[in-house]
């Protein structure tokens, strides 16, 4: 007869038993306090070794294969992720990610994310669980993404609206040596808003964990749980439910500063945009609570060098996109010019139209980057990419605005009318044809801003980056000093 801990440790900390304590001592307690599964059959094997277990675990990566590019010393990308994992010791590991690896809910989003999940494969992940980003999609596309995916969706508390099932794996159990660990997937319901995809639905999800558990438990050694919720709800997730040895999130603001651990739970999370990996080792021995070996939080910098086979990936993500015919290329999807304080009677003319009459205030924003910016897209050949389109061209997602067909033609660049708006009235009224009533209205920093922010951006700050730019009024016709400053 054959004696398994059904658990690495008893599920009370009163009984808690010290690692050092004798097998046999250990058993006796523990078969005194009614803790063992007694299964019949396979006599006189041995009690299972101890296992160094590694997990790996990204989150909120967001569509970044690559770096945007937009300034030099970004940090982040897969590209990077898999340099570092590539450098890793082999070894007993997982690699799992918490959600919201893609982009966005637009059907190019849902391309790439084709080949985000082929990088997470080739970079060994086991599983990636889903974030509210994915549950943006609709049900009708997740279960597409489910059939032939490169690697394992998970997602416990996602459910069809309809049946009330759930459409991914709610868990998964891998081996490990002799361990079996099981991953769980979960997201939060609460904070964000109605955005969640047609035809879904989401459970609470200690009303999914109450019911999952218990039943987990008794096929697994270790219990994983990927929790897409905030630092509180961490907390709250271990003190509710002692059966989760570590709980790795999430929607937090900051990646872990260090591993904490509540009731029986390690707890680390990571976020950031792809620019932070968590790496947590552990120490699985029979009978004693699994204990953490060190835990750390890594910065993908940028002189870590860039992976060049998911840049392929990146490649073909834009070679395919050029290619497809995407939902932003229908006009008729788009809405209305819409720019705060601007007429929506005023469509986009170009940048050309304004030279005519404002040749100094040409003059100098030809000499700035902003009139080449589609070259830096075609030069990236990202040029088709609308995730890239939008800050480098005039208009592009409103009727009028840059379209994707112009292939560089028109509107390229960021024009007069990116930072001032649809120009066809002023043109209009200035040409005579209308008397003038139109005004643009004054700018600030705060333009600026809808492109220079974030990692698209050098941090902006008004009085370094307006002086390149500056421009304003034409001089009277009879000055022979250059534009002068607004
Ligand atoms: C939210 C707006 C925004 C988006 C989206 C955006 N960019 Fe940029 N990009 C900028 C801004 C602003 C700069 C200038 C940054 C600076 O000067 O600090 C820039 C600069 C660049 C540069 C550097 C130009 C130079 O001369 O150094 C490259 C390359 C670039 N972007 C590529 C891309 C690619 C590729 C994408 C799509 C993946 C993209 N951008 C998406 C706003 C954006
Ligand atoms: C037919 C001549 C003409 C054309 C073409 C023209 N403008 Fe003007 N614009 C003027 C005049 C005249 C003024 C008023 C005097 C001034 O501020 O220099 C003006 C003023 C402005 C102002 C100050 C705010 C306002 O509404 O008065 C902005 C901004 C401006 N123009 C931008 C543009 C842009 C952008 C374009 C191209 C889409 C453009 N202009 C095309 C003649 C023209
Ligand atoms: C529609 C998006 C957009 C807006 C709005 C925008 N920028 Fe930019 N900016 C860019 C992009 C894209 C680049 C990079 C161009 C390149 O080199 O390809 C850039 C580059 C720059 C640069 C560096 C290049 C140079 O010529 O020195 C400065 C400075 C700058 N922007 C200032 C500003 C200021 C000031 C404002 C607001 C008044 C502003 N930008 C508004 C997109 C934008
Ligand atoms: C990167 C953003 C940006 C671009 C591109 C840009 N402008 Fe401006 N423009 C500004 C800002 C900011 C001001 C100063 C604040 C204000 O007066 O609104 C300004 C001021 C002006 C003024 C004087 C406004 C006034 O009320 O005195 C005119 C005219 C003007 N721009 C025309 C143009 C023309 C023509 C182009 C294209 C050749 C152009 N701008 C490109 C941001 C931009």
């Amino acid at each position: 007869m054959r004696l398994v801990v059904s658990s690495p440790r008893p599920p009370f900390s009163a009984v808690r038993l010290p690692a050092s304590a004798g097998a046999t001592a250990a058993l006796a307690r523990l078969l005194t306090l009614g803790l063992l599964l007694i299964l019949p059959a396979g006599c006189g094997q041995p009690q299972r070794a101890p296992l160094d277990l590694t997990l790996y675990f990204t989150c909120d990566t967001r569509g970044r294969l690559v770096p945007c590019g937009c300034f030099t010393g970004q940090f982040g990308g897969l590209t990077r992720l898999k340099t570092v994992l590539d450098a890793e010791q082999p070894g007993d590991a997982l690699r799992l990610d918490v959600g919201d690896a893609i982009g966005g809910k637009e059907d190019y989003h849902v391309i790439e994310y084709d080949y985000l999940r082929r990088a997470y494969a080739d970079m060994q992940f086991d599983a990636l669980n889903l974030g509210h980003r994915e549950a943006e999609l609709p049900a009708a596309t997740l279960r597409g993404l489910k059939t032939n995916s490169p690697v394992p969706l998970l997602s416990a508390n996602l459910l069809d609206a309809v049946t009330g099932a759930p459409i991914f794996d709610p868990f998964r159990i891998f081996r490990r040596g002799a361990w079996r660990i099981a991953v769980v997937g979960v997201m939060d319901p609460r904070g964000w808003g109605d955005n969640l995809g047609a035809g879904l639905a989401v459970e609470k999800m200690e009303s999914t964990l109450s019911r999952l558990l218990p039943e987990i438990r008794k096929q697994a050694d270790l219990i994983v749980l990927l929790a897409f919720t905030d630092e509180a709800t961490l907390t709250k997730l271990a003190q509710e439910f002692y059966e989760l040895d570590v709980i790795l999130g999430g929607k937090v603001s900051q990646p872990a500063q260090k591993l904490e651990k509540e009731n029986r739970s390690l707890i680390s999370f990571v976020t950031n945009e792809s620019r932070a990996l968590g790496r947590l080792r552990l120490r699985l021995a029979p009978g004693a609570p699994v204990t953490s070996l060190d835990h750390e939080i890594r910065l993908l910098h940028d002189r870590i060098p860039e992976d060049p086979s998911v840049q392929a990936l990146a490649a073909a993500y834009r070679q395919q996109i050029r290619a497809t015919r995407l939902a932003v290329d229908s006009p008729e999807r788009l809405q209305a010019d819409r720019v705060p304080g601007v007429r929506v009677a005023a469509t986009f003319v170009g940048s050309e139209a304004c030279a005519e009459c404002h040749r100094t205030a040409t003059a100098l924003w030809k000499k700035s980057g902003h009139a080449h910016a589609f070259r830096t897209l075609v030069e990236k050949k990202a040029d088709a990419d609308p995730k890239c389109i939008g800050c480098h061209t005039v208009g592009f997602g409103s009727p009028s605005g840059y379209q994707r067909d112009f292939a560089g033609r028109q509107l390229t660049d960021v024009g007069c009318e990116s930072c001032h708006g649809p120009g066809s009235l002023h043109v209009k009224q200035h040409r005579g044809d209308l008397s003038v009533s139109f005004k643009f209205r004054p700018l600030g920093a705060g333009d600026c801003q809808k492109c220079h922010y974030g990692e698209f951006s050098r941090p902006f700050d008004w009085d370094q980056f307006w002086p390149p730019i500056r421009h304003g009024k034409e001089p009277p016709p009879t000055a022979q000093a250059p534009a002068s400053p607004p």
